[in-house]
């Protein structure tokens, strides 16, 4: 396979994605307040190599040679979040205007280069204050989204492309209120759970406020999904993957898309369920006009009573994973893809992640990162091949423009097209980034429509 000979829509969006605390730093500037990354990651023991996003890849400072090399990547696209303790540094009180303004410079600064913004609103840095008063278990913070989602739109408008309220949900609530490894680090499932819920109700609730100020603009949220394959043919590892589908896919997709929580893990979380109260899912539910799809592994699982619910237990990677032990499984995009396209009534998609860490070494001022290279050809052709079966995907955003401050692993994994050198802070495009920039020069020039 050669992705050079498949052809994408001419007008497909290449893009690149980051977040704001894994690339910003400038962590006290121009009236930014704390995070609950600044506060998870300076408590001894969090991170692996004790980093922390103070400094990270020094983006606000860096951002207009950042948007340069962008450009002569030939992107169309860039994928960046918006660091509400920047916009609203109390949470819900005042908001910080020269916060926004640094997100107006970006985002003119991309529209100059014929870059199209996605901005996506939470990509986990919830504002200390907010997280001191319950976080998202609290159902304020849901009010507290929507008035900081309004101070987003009424500056930046529609000269955004595309809106993302949240990143992942997933990970905001299961790594961060049940498994401890992300901020704010706690450990309950039932707040882990009434987190769940009022992530997707903040999502559904900002979604009439995105429409109102950016009415050119288009909507809609981003999840991570991996499909869950059983360990053995066995009845109860068939029946466990089944149950992680749930937990980690359908708990998510479902009230989106379908306005219900799945039964089966309504059901197995019992009385930790959160509560739900009238209209919420009407509001979970209203329609997207796109959905972010970020994929970078599947799960092999197997039966564990001694679990609570979904009561599975992982199975290590099959072959050679990357770095962060994660199996490399392109053909898994392609079926979750259809699966969304097979269960649900789907809005366009677009692939708002994918990538992988390599142990990457600059050698004589580059870097050789051949396998990467590998990942990114046999994901792209995985995805295409998803089109070809006729699920409309717009766009594709590879993980990540930089290396960056990778939460909880800090800057030990390194997933960027650029190799970020944090001494100096010297961006040295590796080979992925050539590639990429090949990929997308030979694309255009082709411009074709889908066919393999
Ligand atoms: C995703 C996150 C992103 C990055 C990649 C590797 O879960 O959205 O910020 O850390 O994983």
């Amino acid at each position: 396979m050669n992705v050079n000979d498949l052809r994408f829509p001419a007008d497909f969006v290449w893009g690149v994605a980051t977040a704001s605390y894994q690339i910003e730093g400038a962590v006290d500037e121009d009236g930014r307040g704390p995070s609950i990354w600044d506060t998870f990651a300076s408590s001894p023991g969090n991170i692996d190599d004790g980093a922390t996003g103070a400094v990270a890849c020094d983006h606000y400072h860096r951002w207009e040679q950042d948007l340069d090399l962008m450009k002569r990547l030939g992107l169309n696209g860039y994928r960046f979040s918006i660091a509400w303790p920047r916009v609203i540094p109390s949470g819900d009180g005042a908001v910080n205007q020269a916060g926004l303004d640094f997100y107006e410079r970006l985002v003119d600064g991309l529209l100059e280069r014929g870059i199209a913004p996605f901005a996506t609103l939470y990509h986990w840095d919830l504002p200390q204050p907010l997280q001191d008063a319950g976080g998202w278990p609290q159902r304020g913070t849901v009010d507290a989204f929507v008035a900081y989602a309004d101070a987003v739109t009424r500056r930046l408008g529609d000269r955004v492309a595309f809106y993302a309220t949240m990143n992942e949900p997933w990970c905001a609530s299961f790594l961060g209120y049940v498994l401890g490894q992300h901020a704010p680090g706690l450990r309950d499932h039932r707040l882990g759970l009434r987190a769940s819920h009022h992530l997707l109700l903040a999502h559904g609730s900002a979604m009439e406020v995105l429409r109102a100020n950016a009415p050119g603009s288009r909507h809609g949220i981003v999840l991570n999904l991996n499909p869950a394959h059983p360990a053995s043919p066995a009845p109860a590892d068939r029946a466990a993957a089944e149950r992680f589908d749930g937990f980690f896919n359908r708990w998510f997709l479902d009230p989106l898309l379908r306005g219900s929580y799945p039964d089966d893990a309504w059901r197995g979380y019992g009385d930790a369920v959160p509560t739900i109260e009238d209209g919420d899912l009407a509001t979970i539910s209203r329609p997207l006009d796109f959905l972010g799809v970020n994929y970078y592994s599947r799960a092999i699982v197997a039966d564990d009573a001694n679990v609570p619910w979904p009561a599975v237990r992982g199975l290590p990677p099959k072959g050679t994973p990357t770095e962060m032990g994660w199996e490399v499984y392109p053909q898994g995009l392609t079926e979750v893809l259809l699966r969304l396209q097979r269960e649900y009534e789907l809005p366009p998609i677009y692939l708002a992640e994918n990538g992988a860490a390599y142990r990457d070494e600059l050698k004589n001022g580059s870097v050789d990162d051949s396998e990467r290279v590998s990942f990114l050809e046999q994901h792209i052709a995985a995805l295409h091949e998803a089109m070809v079966h006729g699920v409309d995907v717009r766009g594709y955003f590879a993980w990540s423009l930089m290396d960056n401050f990778e939460w909880g692993h800090g800057f030990e994994k390194r997933f960027g097209l650029v190799y970020v050198d944090y001494e100096t802070q010297a961006r040295i495009p590796k080979r992925s980034a050539s590639w990429y920039a090949g990929l997308i020069a030979q694309q255009r020039g082709a411009k074709g429509a889908v066919r393999s």
